[in-house]
């Protein structure tokens, strides 16, 4: 007798049995005699038949439509919530296998079904939030888990309804109805899906995939990032409902802060041209309209009595949208920024940007950041530092955190997750980093706290893929926003090219420490005499820190991570033939008279300094990982920074300790990492005083200009 494999149920069958480890079945291919005796009909091994039972075709996934601006302005219902979930760590929720796919409701007549998921009460996650920080069997589980949720819903014929996301970390996949909808790559950034044709009047469900993995490939990669890769679906969920035509998105903007010349444009969907679009400022007396191009695009540009937005006068307009049956309503700052040679100007007049910077976790609880509450707490702080400026580092922050930016007044450096080695040659790494930026420019159009779109950090190797990679994203940047927000990114530099003169300035100091022996100090005589300089000569120029990296010709702004005061040290004590505590007291000798610079002209952010401390740790020695250590490299880094011309604002490294797999020294670290001039539990460290106080000096200076 032969029980040959008529389809695909047989497969999944016998593939379970094998599974099961039923004995003696190794392939799909058996056959049974009589007694129950398998014998091998074919030489496959049970890879094979795995294999051929995964290969089922995995479906095909659009991908999320064209962002929608402005989800908070609109006719929308909130999804957040408890969603039920499976963990699916096998990565088999796709297909036809133990009573799946996932997203499909099993067939449960007869009770004698074989099923083996279910979505019910009895395994949930909250939405929004991260499932690392919310259930610790998945603390630090990158894999796939599916969610699902019910929504009732009265439909009507004349709207379309779309699912938004403000985050999904990082591979989404939208199921509705029981069918496959479209899929989304980026774990930072907002999108939408249209669930018009899918969704039905009354109960449906809602099925998304979340897959938390990285890889070589993914933007960030697995390994180049110093932060937790937290899994889920981390932020706000919407279901946006909108007339057939709709306005999608809009940007309106100020070319110029003495004439008060705005200028807008306002993108429908599904308009053929000619539909009427207007614009009302109430406040500011601006009622206009315009009629769309056959594009569906309409362009404003009229002139207005405004207050300028800025961080010490954050003034908001209710601004009114509407075309057609659909009307949007948000509230929008109007500044200008540019660049002046070295400077940035902010409404025409130059600005330092006293600043800090921030990964998006949560302060007032675990895991990520995803609520208002959170990011006014978070960025009040800042207020709190003196400060005016937050680098939201090193992916786009949930929307909470820009609107409330616009509110209290913080100018914003925002960034997409090309960090470090990124797969520059790859096209589908490309596309997907070409994506991510312009969700992230669509979300936050009218977010006049964003000044900076930052396309990259510490991105390296310093080769021409990389830059032709990065010079994509900034003609992609300079083209999705044509307010003139400027582009930036964060330079790591090159130390083996750029500290030539900072090597000379430690010799030129240690060859006279008497705390160095004689036999050492004879060898830095001789290095000075090689390089014919005499160590007078040394000690009295500065050292200059000459920025190369071709990245500058492609920004506007050049922000530079440098760790004087922490890794130098240890780069650099690894040079010489003295211990790590000798050249880091020297360090902190040359420091003032360190200047950086670029080939460029043009302006500088010290977009990264900073020390690891643990909270609550205090040496009279300054010892590593202490308070007083940390305070130490605040006040010399604030002080040489201040020497600086080329350098127009500063976001140490950062205001918060943060979770990274990274920082594995116990005692200390625990997968923190520890340069927060806070702790992660929310106690100040004296950092942070020693920033606040410097910041009070540059305001009460700059409000004497
Ligand atoms: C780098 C990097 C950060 C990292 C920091 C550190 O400059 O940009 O992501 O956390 O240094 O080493 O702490």
């Amino acid at each position: 007798m032969r029980i040959i494999v008529k389809n695909a149920f047989c497969v999944a069958l016998l593939g379970t049995l094998f599974l099961a480890g039923c004995a003696g079945i190794t392939s799909i291919g058996e056959s049974f005699q009589g007694n129950g005796v398998a014998t091998p009909s074919d030489t496959r091994g049970a890879d094979d038949d795995l294999r051929t039972l995964f290969s089922a075709p995995e479906p095909e996934l659009p991908d999320s439509s064209p962002l929608i601006t402005n989800v908070a302005g609109r006719n929308s219902e909130s999804l957040n919530g408890t969603w039920n979930i499976v963990v699916d760590e096998h990565e088999v929720g796709t297909r036809p296998f133990l009573g799946g796919p996932y997203y499909k409701e099993p067939v449960r007549e007869t009770g004698m079904e074989l099923v083996e998921f279910s979505f019910d009460s009895r395994r949930t996650l909250d939405v929004p939030g991260d499932w690392n920080s919310q259930d610790e069997r998945l603390f630090r589980y990158r894999g796939v888990v599916w969610y699902q949720r019910s929504v009732s819903l009265e439909k009507d014929d004349d709207k379309r309804y779309f699912l938004h996301f403000d985050g999904v970390n990082y591979d989404a996949q939208v199921y509705v109805n029981q069918q496959p909808l479209a899929k989304h790559l980026g774990g930072y950034v907002a999108f939408n899906v249209d669930a018009t044709d899918l969704l039905a009047d009354g109960e449906n469900s809602i099925v998304v995939r979340v897959d938390a993995h990285r890889d070589d490939a993914t933007i960030p990669t697995k390994k180049s990032s110093d932060f937790f890769k937290y899994g889920g679906i981390t932020r706000d969920v919407h279901l946006i409902t909108v007339p057939d035509t709709f306005i999608r998105q809009y940007q309106l903007y100020l070319t110029n802060h003495e004439t008060g010349t705005v200028k807008a444009w306002v993108q429908l969907d599904n308009a053929s041209g000619g539909e009427s679009v207007s614009i009302s400022i109430p406040e500011a007396n601006v009622s206009t309209s315009a009629v769309t191009d056959s594009n569906g695009r309409a362009e404003f540009k009229f002139r207005a009595d405004l207050e300028l937005w800025s961080p010490s006068t954050p003034k908001l307009y209710d601004v009114m949208i509407s075309s057609g049956r659909d009307e949007v309503t948000d509230r929008i700052g109007f500044r200008t920024i540019a660049v002046d040679g070295k400077k940035i100007l902010l409404n025409g007049k130059p600005v330092f940007f006293r600043g800090i910077s921030m990964h998006d976790e949560s302060y007032l609880k675990t895991g990520v950041a995803y609520d208002e509450s959170d990011a006014r707490a978070q960025l009040g702080l800042i207020k709190e530092l003196n400060g005016n400026f937050v680098r939201l580092a090193h992916y786009p922050h949930n929307e909470h955190a820009v609107r409330i930016a616009d509110e209290i007044g913080l100018l914003v450096w925002s960034e997409i997750p090309i960090v470090s080695l990124i797969d520059w040659t790859n096209a589908d790494t490309q596309a997907v980093a070409n994506g991510q930026l312009k969700d992230n420019i669509h979300r936050d159009l009218n977010r006049a706290s964003i000044v900076m779109w930052s396309i990259g950090n510490e991105t390296m190797p310093q080769s021409q893929a990389r830059l032709a990679f990065l010079a994509e994203l900034g003609e992609i940047a300079r083209k999705e926003d044509v307010s003139g927000r400027l582009i930036a990114a964060a330079l790591i530099g090159d130390v083996t090219k750029e500290f030539e003169e900072v090597g000379k300035r430690l010799v030129a100091q240690m060859v006279s420490d008497p705390e160095i022996a004689p036999a050492i100090r004879e060898k830095f005589e001789g290095m000075l005499s090689e390089w014919g300089v005499e160590a007078d000569e040394i000690l009295e120029s500065e050292i200059e820190v000459m920025l190369k990296d071709r990245l500058g010709e492609i920004v506007d702004v050049i922000g530079y991570n440098e760790y004087f005061g922490w890794y130098y040290s240890s780069f650099l004590g690894s040079q010489f033939p003295v211990d790590e505590g000798t050249v880091r007291r020297h360090m902190f000798k040359l420091m003032d008279d360190v200047r950086f610079r670029n080939i460029f002209e043009k302006p500088i952010i010290i977009s990264e300094f900073g020390a690891g401390a643990r909270q609550g740790y205090r040496s009279s020695e300054g010892l590593l990982w202490s308070e007083d250590y940390q305070a130490k490299v605040y006040q010399a880094q604030t002080e040489m920074i201040a020497k600086n011309d080329y350098v127009q604002g500063m976001s140490p490294w950062i205001l918060k300790d943060f979770r990274s797999a990274l920082r594995n020294l116990n005692g200390i670290q625990e997968i923190y990492n520890r340069k927060g001039i806070i702790s992660d539990s929310g106690k100040k460290k004296r950092a942070f005083f020693v920033l606040q106080d410097h910041y009070a000096e540059r305001a009460a200076a700059e409000s004497m200009q």
